[in-house]
Formats: structure tokens, C-alpha cells, sequence
């Protein structure tokens, strides 16, 4: 527990402060000027309820203004670590410890395994008041949001800020194309697969994706073991199948940018009955140039890699046809009657933060957007994506051991030039005859890596996360550098 007392944080405290009042007088104002609804005047008791904001906001800041967690950690509304007088403790970062994350921990691992995309957090920092969310304790009891007469699993305001956000980044087409929302994209998967297959057909849909692929793929398809559909695996193994591809339908995920290579990848397999769901997760400038605007049958996003707010967990789906887009909808509305929303509330107000950031500056190019950086998503998450593949190339270049996968610089409409590779994740391979289970080369060197293997690649591949935070990404560069300059041979 360290109070703040660094003059930067001391100033950035008062503009917090500042900006809260401001923010509380204008909300207050709003209140007051606003009309009463159906001729009803709110009595002097009602009025005397207004502050709640205030104060909700005000122990909001206190917390996190508090403490600084010597920069290796946080402390949020609910954090409930406390120390020996019962004061509250920081949430430390990964290999940092202590009361005040003061501590590093030498031995620990570089955690490169889960995909987390945590870089954001500086970005959303700096654009604290742009994108709070203030949620009533009254807001939306009800399961459904009544859209006019009708009844809605989705708010309007999310979904005209999701067909916004694409019109602004230029990367999908929504004009007349449905959108469905997942508890994350992860729900989605099965819900295509479910959309997707045949009704009462006597044999199941083949479920398939090219090596390397996301592992959720398959994890699903196998856990929920349902009679519509079975995983078969690598896409290419039933490319040359044509009987098979003929007899029954396929269903094949791509993930493009391809999750781990990071390259724009496309169905491998065509036919009349092979229907391709691409799921976009990366498809994002701070990951890759955006070529054209993807406008393929059915489209899952994701808000964890667009903003990094993977712990809201909400996916979507922009689906071409009609039934199917019912279909998905039924099967989100059985499994988990839609999504929570507080959460649509919060993405409603990060994508809106995104649009403004932009509309107020209109950067065009790269270039444009230097000094405004902090205010524009993609300029700042490209410009750290790029930064770190850069030095993690650095790094790997000139080793005969190990080998990353090689990128292209392409096309980006968004920024309106061309740019150089920004993946998610390294590939790397391990390249010497004896070093056959890289993950456990990788170990050796102080690095959790995930396995090939998850993605029905060979154990010589595995893959490193360059989207967790800071202090977990200058971790692994410094094991990386020792590692690749280590003669040491490790043998499985
Ligand atoms: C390709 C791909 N799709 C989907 C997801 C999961 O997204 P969500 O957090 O929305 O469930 C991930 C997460 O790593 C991913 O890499």
C-alpha cells in the first residue's frame, strides 16, 4: 500500500479530481435541466437522491488514486487483499510481490501462454473519464431491452456503435447484415456450428480448421459432443476428399489473422456443402494492415482483442443470412438468455470512446496521429504492437536455433499506408534436430510458451503472447535475449 506522492501522478490526480468535478457539475446540471417526464415533477425528496453519483465516482477514484502499487500493480473498487491492519493491499502483476508490488520475484517464469490482452491498459488509463461507465443500481433489471414494441436481447446504442466502429475502421461490412451478441466469441463458436448444420440431416457436420489453428475450436466441438456435429480436425487433410466434401456438410473456422501466425489466411476447403465461419478476432489495425472490408456469411468479432476488455466478455456475430442469424439468436437466447447488460453498457461506452477519439482529431494517416496518440486507439496499439514484434525480430535474428514465422508489410485502408507487421503472437520453431519439444526448451530458458501441439502443429512450434502487459513483456524479451545467446542444448 503506497500512497501516491510522485509530482506526475500528484498533477494527474488533480486533473482527475478536476475533471471528476467537472464531470459530477455538468451530470448534476443535465439532471436539473432535464424535463419531467409525462407532466410528473419530481418532488424535493426525489431530487435529494441525485448525489449518488458523486459519491459512487468519488470512492471509484479514491481507490485508484490512492495507490501506485509502485507501478507492478492495482488496486480496483473491489479489491479484496488486505494487509495486517486490515488496509488494503495491490493486486501485484505477474512475478511482482509485496504489499506495495515493490518485490520482483527473480525465479519467476515469463508468462508468453494465455492470449490476455492487457497492453491496453495504459491507453484506457489515459482516457479514464472518456470511457467510465456510471451504472445505476436500477439500469435494465429486466432480461430483455424493449427496442420500440419489440423485445431485445441487444441494446440499439450497442449495436449502432458496433456498426460504427466497423464503418470507422472499414474492416466488415454491416450494411444489412444481422448482428448476434456472445457472452465473448467464445459462445458464438458453437452457436455458428449449431446455425450451421443441417436439421434432422443423418449425418453430422464435419467441423474442421487448418493447422495451425485456435485449439477452442476443437475443445468445443469435443466437449459438447452433440449429434450435430464432430471435430475431424486439420482442414487440409480433406481437401483432395471430394466425395466426403460432396456426402456431408463442412464447417471451417478460419481465423484470420490466423491465431498464432498472425497471417490473413482463407478457407482451404470449397464445395457445396463447405460453409466457412471466419472468426476476426485479430482483424483489428493494431494487428494487421486491413486490406478491404471482410464481408464473408458469418463474422465473429470480439471486444476482448479490439479493446482488451476480455473480462467483459462479449463476442458478435455479423451474419449474411437470415436464418441463420435466427438460429444463432435462439441459441444465445436458450443458452444463456443474451448478455449481461452491464456489460453491452460498458462496450457501449469504450466503443463510443474510440469513435469520439477519432471524430474530434480525424488523424488520416499514421503520421497524423502522433501527437494524439494517447486519444486514438489504433494509433497507440499499433504503434506498441509494432514496437514489440520489432524487438522480439531483433532478438531472433541471426539465431540458427530458433526461427520466427516471417511477416509481410500490407495494405492498411485504415491507416492509409502501407504497414509493417504487428501480430499478436510469435511463432517460433525450434530448430536443432535434438530439440524436438520446444515448449520445454522454452522452460529451460525461464518461458511459459503454449505447446504446437494445442493448435495440431508440431512440438517443435510453440507460441509466445505479445499483448499481455508491460512488465510481462519485458520480462520475456530479457529471458528471450538469454535464451537465444544460451549454446546450452536441451534434449526431450
Ligand atoms: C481467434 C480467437 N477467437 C476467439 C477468442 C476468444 O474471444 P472471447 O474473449 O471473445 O471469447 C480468442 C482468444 O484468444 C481468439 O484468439
Amino acid at each position: 500500500m503506497v500512497p501516491r506522492s510522485h509530482p506526475a501522478i500528484f498533477s494527474q490526480k488533480f486533473s482527475l479530481t478536476s475533471a471528476l468535478l467537472v464531470f459530477s457539475l455538468v451530470l448534476n446540471g443535465l439532471l436539473l435541466l432535464r424535463p419531467p417526464k409525462h407532466g410528473q415533477l419530481l418532488s424535493d425528496d426525489n431530487w435529494k437522491g441525485m448525489g449518488w453519483t458523486r459519491k459512487a465516482a468519488e470512492e471509484a477514484e479514491a481507490v485508484s488514486l490512492q495507490y501506485q502499487c509502485s507501478g507492478h500493480g492495482y488496486v480496483f473498487v473491489d479489491t479484496f487483499i488486505t494487509d495486517d491492519n486490515g488496509s488494503l493491499a495491490c493486486e501485484c502483476n505477474a512475478c511482482y510481490t509485496g504489499l506495495d508490488c515493490s518485490q520482483f520475484l527473480p525465479d519467476c517464469l515469463a508468462n508468453a501462454n494465455e492470449g490476455d490482452p492487457i497492453f491496453l491498459e495504459p491507453f484506457w488509463i489515459a482516457n479514464a473519464e472518456a470511457a467510465a461507465t456510471v451504472v445505476p443500481a436500477w439500469y435494465r433489471m429486466s432480461y430483455d431491452v424493449k427496442d420500440g414494441l419489440e423485445i431485445s436481447l441487444i441494446s440499439p446504442e450497442l449495436e449502432k456503435q458496433i456498426r460504427a466502429i466497423h464503418e470507422l475502421v472499414g474492416n466488415a461490412v454491416t450494411q444489412g447484415r444481422y448482428i448476434v451478441l456472445g457472452t465473448g466469441s467464445l459462445q458464438l463458436i458453437n452457436a455458428a456450428v449449431y446455425s450451421l448444420s443441417p436439421f434432422h440431416a443423418p449425418n453430422s457436420s464435419q467441423v474442421v480448421s487448418a493447422s495451425p489453428y485456435y485449439g477452442a475450436f476443437r475443445d468445443q466441438i469435443e466437449m459438447f459432443d452433440s449429434v450435430e456435429s464432430v471435430w475431424k480436425g486439420d482442414a487440409r487433410a480433406w481437401i483432395k476428399q471430394t466425395e466426403s466434401l460432396n456426402s456431408s456438410t463442412f464447417i471451417e473456422f478460419v481465423t484470420s489473422p490466423n491465431n498464432p501466425k498472425g497471417i490473413l489466411d482463407e478457407s482451404v476447403l470449397t464445395g457445396n456443402n463447405v460453409r466457412a465461419v471466419y472468426d476476426h478476432a485479430y482483424y483489428w489495425p493494431h494487428y494487421t494492415g486491413i486490406p478491404r472490408p471482410a464481408d464473408e456469411d458469418v463474422m465473429l468479432f470480439t471486444l476482448s482483442k479490439l479493446t482488451g476488455h476480455a473480462g467483459s466478455r462479449l463476442g458478435w456475430a455479423i451474419v449474411k443470412d437470415y436464418d441463420v442469424y435466427k438460429r444463432m439468436y435462439m441459441y444465445v437466447r436458450v443458452n444463456t438468455f443474451g448478455v449481461s447488460h452491464d456489460t453491452q453498457l460498458r462496450a457501449t461506452r469504450l466503443l463510443k470512446a474510440i469513435i469520439n477519439g477519432y471524430r474530434q482529431r480525424q488523424p488520416k494517416r499514421l503520421e497524423d496521429g502522433q501527437t494524439n496518440e494517447k486519444h486514438l486507439l489504433f494509433h497507440y496499439a499499433y504503434r506498441v504492437m509494432r514496437s514489440r514484434w520489432q524487438r522480439v525480430e531483433r532478438i531472433f535474428s541471426g539465431s540458427d536455433r530458433f526461427s520466427l514465422q516471417s511477416l509481410e508489410p500490407g495494405n492498411c485502408t485504415f491507416f492509409r499506408r502501407v504497414t509493417g507487421p504487428s501480430p499478436a503472437y510469435a511463432w517460433v520453431k525450434c530448430e536443432r534436430e535434438e530439440e524436438r519439444e520446444c515448449a520445454g526448451v522454452f522452460e529451460k530458458g525461464g518461458i511459459i510458451a503454449r505447446n504446437g501441439k494445442a493448435f495440431e502443429a508440431d512440438r517443435r512450434y510453440v507460441r509466445l503472447s505479445l499483448i499481455k502487459r508491460e512488465d510481462n513483456f519485458e520480462l520475456l524479451e530479457r529471458r528471450l535475449r538469454a535464451l537465444v545467446s544460451s549454446s546450452a542444448i536441451v534434449t526431450y
